[in-house]
Parts: C-alpha cells; structure tokens; sequence
C-alpha cells in the first residue's frame, strides 16, 4: 500500500480547501456524471464525496468505471468547495469535495449480496450469514461503536469507585441462574463435563470471601433457555460486588452509575433516588415484577364488588379462589373501536386467559355487554372503585391470580401503546424490592425467585420454619421502561443458613456437597456481609439506542435457534475428537421443522 492516509472519511471540512490529502476506504457508489465520475468513499468515520475529471487526472478518469461497491481504495488529490448550490448539510463532510489525481486499488470486492448501508428490509438470514458486511453498514457500526463508548464509561465508573476487576473462568462448575447449562466435554478427566457459567455468581462471593471488598467485571454468561427479543444464549453482564454493605449502598452505588451515563450520553438529569416499589405492590397494581412506569393504567382489585354478583363469570372466578381486576383506560371511549375491546381476549390466550369484559362509559350511560348483570349497588361501587367517568373505559380480566397478572400486564403494555401513552424518548428508572426468596414451582415445591444465594431478610428468617412462601429477601431489579435490566441481592454469608436453603430447595446434603461444597467451605473462613447485582449490558444498550431487537447491538449474535449463521456454528465434529474425548453419540432423529 502506497497510499497511506492523512485524513479519515469524516474529517475533511471547508478550511481544508485546497490542501492536497489521502483518503483510504470502501466505494460505496459510482455515478457517472457525463464526463466527470463520482464516487462516495466511506470509513468508520464518515463518507467523503471524491471526483474523477478528465481534465485534473485522465489516467484516474479512465479506469475509474471499473470501481464497484465495497472496492477498497487510496485516492490521493485536492480538497476543494464544492461549487455553489451543491453541498450538502446533512453530511459532515458536505461542503467540500476531493480531485482525485491518482488512485490505488488496495483490493477488489464481490458483488455484496445487499446494500450494506440500507439492509434494513433484507432478509435476517443473509444479513446474518454476511454479518461483516452487516456491521460494515453504518447503523450497526455506530450501535457497536456507542456500545464500546458506555462500556468504557461503566468501566471508568467502578475503577474510579475503587472496584477491582476480576476475570473469572469460563470453564467452570454449574452456577444455577435458572437456565440449563452449557456442557464442555473435559479430555482429560473422560466422563467429566465443566459448565459453562450462567453468572460468576459463585466467583464474586469468593471474591468477597478473599477480601477483595469491591468487585467488578464485564462478564460473559451462558444459558441455554429459550430465546426471546430479549434474550441470548450467551450475553454480557456488569456484574458487581461489594462487601460491609447493605442493600442501599448496592443501590446508590448503580444509582451513581446511571446519573453519569444519562448525563454524558443523553444530557439528561436523573432525579435520585429512583422511585422504588415493592414486589407485591408491582404484582397488584402492574401484574408484573418489571412494571413500564412511562404511564399510569394501574390494576385495580374488584372482587370485593363482586364475590355474590349475578354474574357467573365473575363470582365463580372468586368463588375458585381467584380474583377480579380491571385497568380504568381513561378518556378511552371515542378512542376504542368494538373491534379493539373485542380482540383484547385472543389477545391473552397465550396466559390461559379466558376472557376480556370491558364497559364503555359513553355519554348515555354505560355501554358493555356485561352490566346488564350488576345490580346497582354493583355498579355504583364499581364505578366508584375504578374511578370511573364518562369517557372512560373499564377493562375486566377474572381468574385464577396469575392468570389475571399476566394477562392485565400485557394489556396495560398494549392499551398504553395503542392509547399513545408510551413516551419512546422517555428513559424510566426504578427498583423492584422485597422480593419473596422463593416461589412455587410445577409441583408447588419452593424454587428460587432469583438464586440460592440470596438472604432472606434477617426479620423474615423465622418464617422458614413455618411458611416458607411469606419469606422475603433485600433482593432488587432494576427496571427500565418495563425491562429488567439488572438484578441483585444481599447474600448468605453463613454457611448454615445457606445449608438451609439448599435443604428447603430440596437439594440433598450429598448433592449440595458435590455441587456447592466449595462454597459451604469457603463460607466457614470469615466470609463478610456482602451483596451485589448484575445489570444485563446488552438489554442496557438496546433501550439506550431504542431498538427492539437484542441482535443489532451485538457484534456476532445467535439466531433464535442459538446458531452463528456466519460461522454455522454449532456444528458436527470429527469422529477422532469425539474419540479423544470418550464420547459417542447415539443417532439423533433428524427434526424436520
Ligand atoms: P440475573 O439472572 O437477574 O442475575 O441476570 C442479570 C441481568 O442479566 C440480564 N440477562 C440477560 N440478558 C440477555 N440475555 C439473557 N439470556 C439474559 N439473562 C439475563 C438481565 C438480568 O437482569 N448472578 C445474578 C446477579 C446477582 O445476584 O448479583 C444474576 O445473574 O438484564
Ligand atoms: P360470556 O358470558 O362467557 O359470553 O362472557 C360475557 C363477557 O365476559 C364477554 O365479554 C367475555 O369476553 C367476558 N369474559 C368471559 N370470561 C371472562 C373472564 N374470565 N374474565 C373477564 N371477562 C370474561
């Protein structure tokens, strides 16, 4: 390469007129001018518009036409003004132009299977199989270049909060997060599978135990769980420790955090403290543990209202030990057609819920094809409870208590988007507490609502004698517009009550041994009150540059099958590895879908 650059792509400007410079890049078009030829050069940087006339380099000029797309080149020449009339202000680099006089081509390239710079409406798979000339495209390239920036910024933060960062293995023991595991085949110790890690979980509590005090680190996790927008099998977290604290300082500490990041990325003023709320609370008034607080529509209990009401749907729904709950959409009525309150049912399907009763509030009275049901101290009561008014609309959901959770949070989402009541430039902050430590599994056995680990609250601990359900723990999400987007806990330092734990979890004194023995160990040489949290970076980043999907802000994501497209990874081994490995594989039917 002859050709080494003095400028990049984005740089040139008009106080640059006249210099001679080199530009080094990609061809991104090639327009033929009647004489003159065009092409717009690119880089990380931006894109200069760069000219070949015959009459400054006719060498130049001549071969220009054989540039193609994504061909990479080194032009050497002037920069000028462009003429009167001609620049361009929406591009930095708009008001000024560079006379080629001589070029090098550095290499050719194939004919790009897609526009790199506009693929939005290309299919998924081959954008994906292309993934480089994706990320070559400047939406992509700016998401991962933003993402490196934060990153950086986090990382800034707690080495300047005195936190030390530790990388911990990723081959490693099982860390139960809630996920199946990824298993590695070990070579040398035939028969024996390292998992790799759905959190350092176990790490950073050692680390605390070493007295390391204050830890941090950008952790890849594992899990094999199904995939969502959301979601990938592997992903990266800000995971911290700290000890000698209470759960306040973990969260003053993130708190910090996102004051500076809202202040450096976005120019905004976050008000501290975060509103914070209790598990219950969001489960009664959200029907979820990761509410959207952009908007209002809060659940309101009605089966007082109704536990001997007419109407059967209702009162036998109570009756069944379950509840009725409705969301006041107010000032909705001239804004929802019959057809909209009609395809809110199939809409919670999906949550087993049966049915969707609503009452317009219309001027001439209620309009519902329930109310003929209630008596008028029902309505009357109703009304009163919900608030309700004309223009209103009342929206019923009665059945068992999960069922109504769910079903009434999906709604919410979808009324508030569909009312416009959602703020898309609106970051909300908050904290979900007091979490309970364990919940019912299928079976109704106790299972962890966030990991074995977690402590219950010191003023809770008698009741895991007695009524393990009521237990709560000084756990905390971190919820933005309705994601969670980190989640954290004060922990068990006595070996104990972590024994404990595991023995209400069902985990055998053998198995807990076998499995967390280190742990149990470890926690019998002075291990330090400690807590902590981890945020989900790419659900972070994601939300701060407003996407919806969790691939456009990794470099190299999985598909929702958790293949690499570009690498066709997972994919089948040699006969000799699995050999090496002690391993044979029984035939697996081909799945056909
Ligand atoms: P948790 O399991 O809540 O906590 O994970 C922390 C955060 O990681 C993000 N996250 C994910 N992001 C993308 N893809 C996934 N598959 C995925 N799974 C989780 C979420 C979540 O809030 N060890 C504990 C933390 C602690 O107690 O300190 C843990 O891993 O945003
Ligand atoms: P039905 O008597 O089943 O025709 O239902 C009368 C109204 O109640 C309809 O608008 C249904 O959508 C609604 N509905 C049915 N089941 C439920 C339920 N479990 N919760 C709330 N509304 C329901």
């Amino acid at each position: 390469m002859k050709l080494k650059r003095t400028h990049n792509c984005g740089e040139l400007r008009i106080e640059d007129s006249g210099k001679d410079i080199v530009l080094n890049g990609w061809v991104e078009n090639y327009r033929d001018h009647g004489g003159v030829a065009f092409i717009d050069l690119f880089d990380r940087w931006g894109l200069t518009q760069v000219v070949f006339d015959p009459q400054v380099a006719p060498e130049a000029h001549a071969v220009a036409h054989t540039l193609r797309s994504q061909f990479v080149i080194a032009i050497e020449g002037e920069v000028r003004a462009r003429p009167e009339g001609m620049a361009n202000p929406n591009m930095d680099t708009g008001d000024v132009e560079v006379y080629v006089k001589s070029f090098e081509l550095l290499n050719k390239s194939a004919t790009p299977p897609f526009d790199v710079q506009h693929s939005e409406d290309v299919n998924a798979e081959t954008r994906l199989v292309h993934r480089y000339l994706d990320l070559r495209g400047k939406k992509l390239q700016n998401n991962m270049i933003f993402r490196s920036r934060v990153t950086g910024m986090i990382r800034n933060y707690f080495l300047g909060n005195d936190f030390v960062e530790v990388e911990t293995p990723i081959l490693t023991k099982s860390t139960p997060e809630g996920a199946r595991d990824y298993l590695v085949p070990s070579r040398v110790n035939p028969g024996n599978f390292y998992a790799l890690p759905q959190s350092p979980q176990l790490f950073k509590q050692s680390l605390m135990i070493a007295g390391f005090d204050r830890y941090f680190q950008i952790a890849r996790c594992f899990r094999d769980e199904d995939l969502r927008a959301d979601r990938q099998p592997e992903f990266t977290q800000v995971d911290l420790e700290m000890s000698f604290v209470n759960r306040d300082d973990i969260m003053g500490m993130l708190e910090g955090l996102f004051k500076d990041l809202m202040k450096d990325l976005f120019d905004k003023d976050l008000k501290l403290p975060l509103p914070r709320i209790t598990y219950d609370d969001a489960m009664m008034k959200y029907g979820c543990d990761a509410p959207d607080l952009r908007f209002d529509l809060e659940i309101v209990d009605c089966s007082d209202v109704f536990r001997e009401s007419g109407f059967g749907v209702f009162k036998n729904a109570i009756a069944a030990g379950g509840f009725v709950r409705s969301i006041n959409l107010k000032g909705a009525a001239d804004k929802l057609s019959r057809k909209d309150l009609d395809e809110m049912t199939p809409f919670i399907k999906p949550f087993r819920g049966k049915g969707v009763a609503w009452i317009k509030m219309n001027e001439d009275g209620p309009q519902s094809p329930i109310v003929k049901f209630f008596t008028d101290e029902e309505s009357k009561a109703l009304y009163e409870k919900m608030g309700a008014e004309k223009g209103d609309v009342l929206i019923f959901v009665a059945d068992q208590e999960k069922v109504v959770c769910q079903s009434l949070a999906a709604l919410r989402d979808h009324m508030a988007k569909k009312l416009g009541l959602v703020d898309e430039n609106e970051l909300n902050f908050s904290w979900v507490i007091d979490f309970p430590l364990f919940e019912k599994d299928d079976e109704g056995n106790p299972t962890s609502v966030h990991h074995p680990f977690t402590a219950p609250r010191p003023e809770d601990e008698h009741l895991l004698d007695t009524d393990v359900f009521k237990v709560k723990t000084n756990a905390y999400d971190l919820v933005l517009n309705g994601n969670e987007i980190g989640g954290g806990s004060v922990r068990i330092h006595d070996g104990e009550m972590q024994a404990k734990i595991f023995s209400l979890l069902g985990i055998s004194d053998d198995e807990a041994k076998e499995k967390f023995g280190f742990l149990l160990d470890a926690l019998k040489f002075g291990a330090p009150p400690h807590a902590g949290l981890a945020l989900g970076l790419d659900r972070i980043m994601m939300l701060f540059l407003g996407t919806d999907s969790i691939r456009d802000v990794i470099a190299f994501p999985k598909t929702q099958k958790a293949t690499c497209m570009m690498t066709d990874a997972p994919g089948v081994v040699a006969e000799a590895q699995l050999d090496e490995l002690g391993i044979e594989l029984a035939l697996i039917e081909e799945d056909d879908d």
